[in-house]
């Protein structure tokens, strides 16, 4: 087993997620840009094995078989993916949780290479119910040797943990499972608008179109918070398009057609500047209900 492992960045994801690892069992030692945070962490996981918190990224990465990082943005993976690799030892594995490019992903392989260290871009799917919950879904990209040592560490949190290719195969698949989203979102907030409109209960709606083909998870999960206007449940719009313009200049690149995604990471333009970029993304049925 992977006993001693280091998580860099303890936000709204790599807190629980980290916190699995030590209910696991593995010697964590924790890192987060604000310090507060991790001391909180560690006081609350001191006691299920041994667990520490390292004022850099390198410290707390020094002498861990495997290294976890879940920050923000391409930049942030870069600058914490750098510091990190600074205290690793060859034969050591680093593994990188954030949404972020297929091109910072493949750069990062090739930084830790030069220095004998195995890196994986693994983002991951379910959100913070899915992380506290351990139940994300991760897609990875990467060798199959390094794969191999991570899985069962991963598995800690996670209720599928598949390999998909080469460096940046993971975020390209992570890249294909936000465009599913987005066009689904702007679908099911017209529906629901329509239907309160054309004066049905739209809660009643959602219970009989919810057991036919319109059925989806967002449906599932966010419908009836959409009918209520309530908009605190998870994955920020500010994150999304982050995600959204990865995803449009991978397509520019690989030359695919988004015009739906395109529309719709303008529509949550709208969303942040009415003030909602820390919204959860079915807010785009604001826009539909009180057009300005
Ligand atoms: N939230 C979701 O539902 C969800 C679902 C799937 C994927 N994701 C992805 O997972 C990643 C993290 O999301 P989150 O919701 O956990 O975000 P978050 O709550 O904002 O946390 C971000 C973490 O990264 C750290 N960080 C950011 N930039 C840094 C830098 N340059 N140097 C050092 N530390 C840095 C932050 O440190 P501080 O505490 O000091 O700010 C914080 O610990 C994002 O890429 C997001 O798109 C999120």
């Amino acid at each position: 087993m992977t006993k001693k492992v280091a998580f860099l960045g303890l936000g709204v994801m790599g807190f629980p997620m980290a916190g699995h690892l030590a209910k696991a069992g593995h010697d964590v030692t924790v890192f987060n840009r604000t310090a507060a945070k991790a001391a909180q962490w560690v006081a609350q996981h001191d006691g299920q094995g041994k667990v520490a918190a390292a004022p850099t990224p390198a410290d707390a990465a020094r002498g861990a078989d495997l290294v976890l990082m879940c920050v923000g943005n391409d930049d942030d993976v870069r600058a914490v993916g750098a510091a990190a690799l600074a205290g690793m030892a060859s034969g050591a594995l680093l593994v990188d949780h954030t949404t972020a490019s297929a091109e910072v992903a493949r750069e990062m392989h090739a930084a830790a290479a030069a220095r004998g260290v195995a890196f994986l871009d693994a983002p991951v799917s379910g959100g913070q119910a899915g992380a506290e919950n351990g139940k994300l879904t991760i897609m990875v990209g990467g060798d199959a040797a390094a794969f191999a040592t991570a899985e069962p560490v991963l598995a800690r949190y996670a209720k599928a943990v598949t390999l998909m290719g080469g460096p940046g195969a993971g975020q390209l698949t992570k890249m294909v499972n936000q465009i599913c989203i987005a066009g689904l979102v702007q679908a099911l907030s017209e529906g629901i608008n329509f239907a309160g409109r054309a004066g049905l209960d739209v809660d009643r709606v959602l219970d009989v179109i919810g057991k036919g083909a319109a059925q989806s998870w967002q449906m599932e999960n966010r419908g009836r918070t959409m009918v209520a206007d309530k908009f605190d449940f998870g994955f920020a719009v500010d994150w999304m398009r982050k995600d959204l313009g990865i995803c449009l200049a991978e397509a520019r690149a690989n030359g695919s057609a988004l015009p739906v995604t395109a529309l719709v990471d303008q529509f949550y333009a709208r969303v942040q500047a009415r003030g909602g970029g820390r919204w959860d993304t079915s807010s785009l049925v604001r826009l539909l209900r009180d057009p300005r």
